[in-house]
Protein backbone atom coordinates (compact mmCIF):
# COMPACT_ATOMS: atom_id res chain seq x y z
CA UNK A 1 0.00 0.00 0.00
CA UNK A 2 1.54 2.97 -1.13
CA UNK A 3 1.51 6.06 1.61
CA UNK A 4 2.39 9.85 2.20
CA UNK A 5 3.93 10.80 5.13
CA UNK A 6 3.00 13.52 7.32
CA UNK A 7 5.58 16.12 9.66
CA UNK A 8 5.15 13.80 12.24
CA UNK A 9 6.09 10.66 10.01
CA UNK A 10 2.80 9.49 10.24
CA UNK A 11 1.37 7.70 7.06
CA UNK A 12 -1.77 8.02 5.41
CA UNK A 13 -2.27 5.81 2.81
CA UNK A 14 -2.95 7.17 -1.21
CA UNK A 15 -6.34 5.46 -1.91
CA UNK A 16 -8.73 5.34 0.67
CA UNK A 17 -12.48 4.28 0.59
CA UNK A 18 -15.11 6.55 0.22
CA UNK A 19 -18.50 6.02 2.33
CA UNK A 20 -20.91 8.76 0.84
CA UNK A 21 -24.32 7.41 -0.41
CA UNK A 22 -24.48 4.52 1.61
CA UNK A 23 -26.91 3.90 4.69
CA UNK A 24 -25.57 1.94 7.75
CA UNK A 25 -26.91 -0.80 7.07
CA UNK A 26 -25.13 -1.12 3.77
CA UNK A 27 -21.97 0.03 4.79
CA UNK A 28 -21.22 -2.34 7.46
CA UNK A 29 -20.70 -5.44 5.04
CA UNK A 30 -19.13 -3.37 2.45
CA UNK A 31 -16.21 -2.17 5.08
CA UNK A 32 -15.73 -5.83 6.57
CA UNK A 33 -15.29 -6.68 2.68
CA UNK A 34 -12.91 -3.94 1.82
CA UNK A 35 -10.44 -4.87 5.08
CA UNK A 36 -10.40 -7.61 3.68
CA UNK A 37 -9.46 -6.92 0.53
CA UNK A 38 -6.87 -4.82 1.73
CA UNK A 39 -8.42 -1.02 2.09
CA UNK A 40 -6.12 0.63 5.52
CA UNK A 41 -8.07 3.96 4.86
CA UNK A 42 -11.86 4.87 5.05
CA UNK A 43 -12.85 8.33 4.57
CA UNK A 44 -16.51 9.00 6.99
CA UNK A 45 -18.48 11.96 7.81
CA UNK A 46 -20.75 12.60 10.41
CA UNK A 47 -23.51 14.10 7.64
CA UNK A 48 -23.01 10.98 5.45
CA UNK A 49 -25.45 9.12 8.46
CA UNK A 50 -23.69 5.60 8.72
CA UNK A 51 -20.76 6.24 11.02
CA UNK A 52 -22.73 3.85 13.05
CA UNK A 53 -22.17 1.30 10.27
CA UNK A 54 -18.79 1.87 9.71
CA UNK A 55 -18.67 1.79 13.46
CA UNK A 56 -19.80 -2.28 14.01
CA UNK A 57 -17.54 -3.21 11.02
CA UNK A 58 -14.69 -1.70 12.38
CA UNK A 59 -15.11 -3.14 15.68
CA UNK A 60 -15.94 -6.19 14.68
CA UNK A 61 -12.64 -6.30 12.51
CA UNK A 62 -10.55 -5.09 15.70
CA UNK A 63 -12.29 -7.88 17.86
CA UNK A 64 -11.71 -10.90 15.44
CA UNK A 65 -7.75 -9.34 15.03
CA UNK A 66 -8.28 -9.04 11.35
CA UNK A 67 -6.37 -5.64 11.50
CA UNK A 68 -4.93 -3.65 14.34
CA UNK A 69 -5.92 -0.22 15.19
CA UNK A 70 -2.87 1.59 14.32
CA UNK A 71 -2.92 -0.18 10.61
CA UNK A 72 -6.37 1.91 10.30
CA UNK A 73 -6.51 5.27 8.66
CA UNK A 74 -10.17 7.29 9.66
CA UNK A 75 -10.79 10.25 8.96
CA UNK A 76 -13.93 11.99 9.75
CA UNK A 77 -15.30 15.62 9.08
CA UNK A 78 -17.16 18.87 11.26
CA UNK A 79 -20.46 19.07 9.69
CA UNK A 80 -21.70 23.03 9.07
CA UNK A 81 -24.04 22.96 12.40
CA UNK A 82 -20.93 22.21 15.00
CA UNK A 83 -19.13 25.75 13.85
CA UNK A 84 -19.01 27.29 17.41
CA UNK A 85 -16.67 26.77 19.69
CA UNK A 86 -18.71 24.39 22.23
CA UNK A 87 -19.92 22.60 19.70
CA UNK A 88 -16.72 20.93 17.43
CA UNK A 89 -16.15 18.48 20.39
CA UNK A 90 -18.91 17.11 21.20
CA UNK A 91 -19.76 16.75 17.24
CA UNK A 92 -16.52 15.06 17.26
CA UNK A 93 -17.26 12.89 20.12
CA UNK A 94 -20.44 11.71 18.42
CA UNK A 95 -18.55 10.53 15.37
CA UNK A 96 -16.07 8.98 17.29
CA UNK A 97 -18.88 6.73 19.37
CA UNK A 98 -20.51 6.30 16.46
CA UNK A 99 -17.53 4.76 14.91
CA UNK A 100 -16.74 3.17 18.19
CA UNK A 101 -12.97 4.93 18.01
CA UNK A 102 -10.73 6.78 21.01
CA UNK A 103 -9.63 8.98 18.32
CA UNK A 104 -9.62 9.58 14.68
CA UNK A 105 -6.64 9.91 12.11
CA UNK A 106 -8.15 13.22 10.23
CA UNK A 107 -10.89 15.33 11.21
CA UNK A 108 -11.83 17.98 8.49
CA UNK A 109 -14.05 20.86 8.54
CA UNK A 110 -16.28 19.66 6.19
CA UNK A 111 -17.38 23.07 4.02
CA UNK A 112 -16.63 26.50 4.93
CA UNK A 113 -19.84 27.02 5.56
CA UNK A 114 -21.56 27.55 8.85
CA UNK A 115 -25.38 27.14 9.41
CA UNK A 116 -27.14 27.63 13.09
CA UNK A 117 -26.74 24.71 15.49
CA UNK A 118 -30.59 24.17 15.71
CA UNK A 119 -30.44 23.24 11.61
CA UNK A 120 -29.28 20.13 9.90
CA UNK A 121 -29.33 21.00 6.11
CA UNK A 122 -30.15 24.56 5.62
CA UNK A 123 -33.95 25.26 4.24
CA UNK A 124 -33.87 29.06 4.00
CA UNK A 125 -31.34 32.06 3.75
CA UNK A 126 -32.20 32.91 7.49
CA UNK A 127 -30.49 29.55 8.67
CA UNK A 128 -26.69 30.35 7.78
CA UNK A 129 -24.00 32.20 9.49
CA UNK A 130 -22.06 34.46 7.34
CA UNK A 131 -18.26 33.46 7.90
CA UNK A 132 -17.71 36.91 9.18
CA UNK A 133 -20.40 36.23 12.04
CA UNK A 134 -19.12 32.74 13.12
CA UNK A 135 -15.21 33.05 11.53
CA UNK A 136 -13.48 29.65 11.03
CA UNK A 137 -10.36 30.83 13.25
CA UNK A 138 -13.13 29.99 16.04
CA UNK A 139 -13.86 26.68 14.48
CA UNK A 140 -9.79 26.06 13.89
CA UNK A 141 -9.30 26.90 17.59
CA UNK A 142 -11.91 24.43 19.13
CA UNK A 143 -10.53 21.63 16.63
CA UNK A 144 -6.72 22.42 17.82
CA UNK A 145 -7.95 21.78 21.69
CA UNK A 146 -9.41 18.19 20.33
CA UNK A 147 -5.55 17.36 18.61
CA UNK A 148 -4.22 18.63 22.45
CA UNK A 149 -6.71 16.49 23.92
CA UNK A 150 -5.32 13.34 22.06
CA UNK A 151 -8.96 12.93 20.35
CA UNK A 152 -7.69 13.70 16.95
CA UNK A 153 -3.96 12.64 15.20
CA UNK A 154 -4.20 15.16 12.27
CA UNK A 155 -6.56 17.98 11.30
CA UNK A 156 -7.56 19.63 8.44
CA UNK A 157 -10.55 21.45 6.08
CA UNK A 158 -12.25 20.79 2.99
CA UNK A 159 -13.72 22.22 0.12
CA UNK A 160 -11.56 25.62 0.70
CA UNK A 161 -10.46 27.74 -2.18
CA UNK A 162 -6.35 28.67 -1.70
CA UNK A 163 -7.58 32.45 -0.06
CA UNK A 164 -9.44 30.77 2.57
CA UNK A 165 -6.08 28.53 3.35
CA UNK A 166 -4.37 31.28 3.34
CA UNK A 167 -6.11 33.02 5.85
CA UNK A 168 -6.43 29.82 7.84
CA UNK A 169 -2.36 29.01 7.64
CA UNK A 170 -1.87 32.84 9.16
CA UNK A 171 -4.09 32.07 11.97
CA UNK A 172 -3.32 28.78 12.98
CA UNK A 173 -1.61 27.49 15.78
CA UNK A 174 -1.54 23.99 14.32
CA UNK A 175 -1.43 24.07 10.63
CA UNK A 176 -3.97 22.67 8.41
CA UNK A 177 -2.43 19.57 7.11
CA UNK A 178 -5.05 18.69 4.42
CA UNK A 179 -7.45 20.09 2.36
CA UNK A 180 -10.13 17.61 0.82
CA UNK A 181 -11.56 18.88 -2.41
CA UNK A 182 -13.13 17.87 -5.92
CA UNK A 183 -10.27 16.39 -7.96
CA UNK A 184 -10.40 14.38 -11.11
CA UNK A 185 -9.24 15.68 -15.14
CA UNK A 186 -11.49 17.51 -15.61
CA UNK A 187 -10.90 19.73 -12.42
CA UNK A 188 -7.18 19.69 -11.70
CA UNK A 189 -6.83 22.73 -10.10
CA UNK A 190 -3.09 23.38 -10.36
CA UNK A 191 -3.18 26.70 -8.53
CA UNK A 192 -4.27 24.73 -5.42
CA UNK A 193 -2.13 21.89 -5.81
CA UNK A 194 0.70 24.44 -5.86
CA UNK A 195 0.02 26.22 -2.82
CA UNK A 196 -0.46 22.84 -0.71
CA UNK A 197 2.55 21.67 -2.12
CA UNK A 198 3.98 24.83 -1.06
CA UNK A 199 2.71 24.53 2.82
CA UNK A 200 3.08 20.76 3.17
CA UNK A 201 -0.62 20.71 3.19
CA UNK A 202 -1.84 17.12 1.44
CA UNK A 203 -4.86 16.97 -0.67
CA UNK A 204 -7.26 14.49 -0.87
CA UNK A 205 -9.39 14.15 -4.06
CA UNK A 206 -13.19 13.56 -3.70
CA UNK A 207 -15.19 12.48 -6.72
CA UNK A 208 -11.68 11.19 -8.02
CA UNK A 209 -14.37 9.09 -10.87
CA UNK A 210 -16.19 11.61 -11.55
CA UNK A 211 -19.35 11.01 -8.58
CA UNK A 212 -21.89 9.52 -10.61
CA UNK A 213 -24.20 8.23 -8.63
CA UNK A 214 -24.20 11.80 -6.98
CA UNK A 215 -27.65 12.94 -5.46
CA UNK A 216 -30.33 14.83 -8.22
CA UNK A 217 -29.69 18.01 -6.84
CA UNK A 218 -25.98 18.09 -7.44
CA UNK A 219 -26.83 17.20 -10.94
CA UNK A 220 -26.42 19.28 -14.01
CA UNK A 221 -27.80 19.03 -17.25
CA UNK A 222 -24.87 17.82 -19.88
CA UNK A 223 -22.07 17.04 -17.17
CA UNK A 224 -19.01 15.64 -18.71
CA UNK A 225 -18.44 12.10 -17.21
CA UNK A 226 -14.68 11.58 -16.66
CA UNK A 227 -15.00 7.62 -17.05
CA UNK A 228 -16.74 8.14 -20.25
CA UNK A 229 -13.98 10.59 -21.48
CA UNK A 230 -12.62 8.99 -24.94
CA UNK A 231 -9.05 9.97 -24.06
CA UNK A 232 -9.11 8.15 -20.44
CA UNK A 233 -10.37 5.11 -22.09
CA UNK A 234 -7.74 4.90 -24.82
CA UNK A 235 -5.23 5.24 -22.17
CA UNK A 236 -6.89 2.56 -20.14
CA UNK A 237 -6.42 0.36 -23.10
CA UNK A 238 -3.08 1.27 -23.81
CA UNK A 239 -2.01 0.47 -20.40
CA UNK A 240 -4.09 -2.72 -20.11
CA UNK A 241 -6.10 -1.03 -17.18
CA UNK A 242 -10.02 0.69 -16.87
CA UNK A 243 -11.20 3.67 -17.23
CA UNK A 244 -10.95 3.90 -13.56
CA UNK A 245 -7.92 2.96 -12.58
CA UNK A 246 -6.67 5.20 -15.18
CA UNK A 247 -8.26 8.34 -13.13
CA UNK A 248 -7.39 6.70 -10.08
CA UNK A 249 -3.22 6.41 -10.94
CA UNK A 250 -3.32 9.84 -12.32
CA UNK A 251 -4.45 11.11 -9.01
CA UNK A 252 -1.75 9.42 -7.00
CA UNK A 253 0.90 9.69 -9.44
CA UNK A 254 0.52 13.64 -9.48
CA UNK A 255 0.98 13.52 -5.27
CA UNK A 256 -2.54 13.39 -3.85
CA UNK A 257 -4.64 11.04 -2.13
CA UNK A 258 -7.59 9.52 -4.16
CA UNK A 259 -11.11 8.11 -2.35
CA UNK A 260 -13.05 6.08 -4.44
CA UNK A 261 -16.19 5.14 -3.52
CA UNK A 262 -17.70 1.87 -4.32
CA UNK A 263 -20.45 -1.05 -2.66
CA UNK A 264 -19.05 -3.56 -5.04
CA UNK A 265 -16.48 -6.03 -4.09
CA UNK A 266 -15.08 -6.45 -7.91
CA UNK A 267 -14.62 -2.62 -8.38
CA UNK A 268 -13.40 -2.32 -4.91
CA UNK A 269 -10.64 -4.84 -5.76
CA UNK A 270 -9.80 -2.93 -9.50
CA UNK A 271 -9.85 0.56 -7.76
CA UNK A 272 -7.25 -0.74 -4.82
CA UNK A 273 -5.33 -2.55 -8.07
CA UNK A 274 -4.62 1.43 -9.53
CA UNK A 275 -1.94 1.95 -6.57
CA UNK A 276 0.16 -0.75 -9.01
CA UNK A 277 -0.75 1.20 -12.45
CA UNK A 278 2.26 3.66 -13.67
CA UNK A 279 1.05 6.00 -16.31
CA UNK A 280 3.68 6.76 -18.96
CA UNK A 281 4.79 10.45 -18.85
CA UNK A 282 3.18 11.03 -22.43
CA UNK A 283 -0.66 9.73 -20.79
CA UNK A 284 -0.23 12.09 -18.26
CA UNK A 285 0.95 14.80 -20.23
CA UNK A 286 -2.53 14.14 -22.44
CA UNK A 287 -4.24 14.21 -19.39
CA UNK A 288 -3.36 17.61 -18.38
CA UNK A 289 -4.85 18.74 -21.42
CA UNK A 290 -8.23 17.73 -20.25
CA UNK A 291 -8.90 20.49 -17.76
CA UNK A 292 -11.95 22.43 -17.87
CA UNK A 293 -11.92 23.24 -14.47
CA UNK A 294 -15.51 21.95 -14.18
CA UNK A 295 -17.18 21.28 -10.69
CA UNK A 296 -19.40 18.39 -11.01
CA UNK A 297 -20.42 19.20 -7.07
CA UNK A 298 -20.41 23.14 -7.44
CA UNK A 299 -21.45 23.81 -3.89
CA UNK A 300 -24.56 25.61 -5.33
CA UNK A 301 -26.65 23.74 -3.08
CA UNK A 302 -25.74 26.73 -0.45
CA UNK A 303 -27.55 29.62 -0.07
CA UNK A 304 -27.79 32.06 1.97
CA UNK A 305 -24.02 34.53 1.69
CA UNK A 306 -22.62 31.34 0.58
CA UNK A 307 -23.04 31.96 -3.24
CA UNK A 308 -20.64 30.72 -6.16
CA UNK A 309 -18.03 33.76 -5.33
CA UNK A 310 -18.08 33.96 -1.83
CA UNK A 311 -17.63 29.73 -1.36
CA UNK A 312 -14.87 29.60 -3.87
CA UNK A 313 -13.37 32.86 -3.93
CA UNK A 314 -13.60 33.12 -7.98
CA UNK A 315 -16.12 34.09 -10.36
CA UNK A 316 -18.59 31.00 -11.82
N1 LIG B 1 -15.46 16.54 1.41
C1 LIG B 1 -16.52 16.57 0.65
O1 LIG B 1 -17.27 17.55 0.58
C2 LIG B 1 -16.82 15.37 -0.20
C3 LIG B 1 -17.68 15.49 -1.29
C4 LIG B 1 -17.90 14.37 -2.06
C5 LIG B 1 -17.30 13.16 -1.76
N2 LIG B 1 -16.49 13.05 -0.66
C6 LIG B 1 -15.84 11.76 -0.31
O2 LIG B 1 -15.21 11.25 -1.49
C7 LIG B 1 -15.71 9.95 -1.76
C8 LIG B 1 -15.68 9.68 -3.25
O3 LIG B 1 -16.51 10.57 -3.96
P1 LIG B 1 -17.94 10.17 -4.55
O4 LIG B 1 -18.49 9.03 -3.76
O5 LIG B 1 -18.76 11.38 -4.64
O6 LIG B 1 -17.67 9.72 -6.04
P2 LIG B 1 -16.65 8.75 -6.82
O7 LIG B 1 -15.88 7.92 -5.89
O8 LIG B 1 -15.94 9.61 -7.79
O9 LIG B 1 -17.65 7.87 -7.66
C9 LIG B 1 -18.53 6.95 -7.07
C10 LIG B 1 -19.32 6.30 -8.19
O10 LIG B 1 -18.45 5.55 -9.05
C11 LIG B 1 -18.89 4.19 -9.10
N3 LIG B 1 -17.67 3.35 -9.22
C12 LIG B 1 -16.79 3.02 -8.25
N4 LIG B 1 -15.80 2.29 -8.74
C13 LIG B 1 -16.02 2.16 -10.06
C14 LIG B 1 -15.33 1.51 -11.10
N5 LIG B 1 -14.19 0.85 -10.88
N6 LIG B 1 -15.85 1.58 -12.37
C15 LIG B 1 -16.99 2.27 -12.61
N7 LIG B 1 -17.69 2.91 -11.64
C16 LIG B 1 -17.20 2.86 -10.38
C17 LIG B 1 -19.66 3.97 -7.83
O11 LIG B 1 -20.65 2.98 -7.99
P3 LIG B 1 -20.75 1.67 -7.03
O12 LIG B 1 -20.70 2.13 -5.60
O13 LIG B 1 -22.07 1.10 -7.41
O14 LIG B 1 -19.60 0.79 -7.40
C18 LIG B 1 -20.35 5.34 -7.69
O15 LIG B 1 -21.47 5.41 -8.54
C19 LIG B 1 -17.11 9.98 -1.15
O16 LIG B 1 -17.71 8.73 -1.04
C20 LIG B 1 -16.82 10.68 0.15
O17 LIG B 1 -16.21 9.80 1.08
C21 LIG B 1 -16.22 14.15 0.09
Amino acid sequence: MQTLSFRNGDQIPTLGLGTWKTDNQTIKPVIRQALKIGYRHIDCAAVYGNENGIGEALAEALTEKEVQRDELWITSKLWNNAHKANDVAPALKKSLQDLQLDYLDLYLIHWPVAVKPEVGFPQSDDDYLSLEQLPITETWQAMEACVDAGLIKHIGVSNFSVPKLQGLVKHSRIKPEVNQVELHPLLQQPEMKKYCDSEDIKLIAYAPLGSGDRPAFFLEENSPVPLELPLIKEIAIAHSATPAQVLLAWGMQRGTIVIPKSIKAERMKENLAASELKLSTEALEQIQSLDQHCRLLNGKIWKGPYNYEYLWDEKE
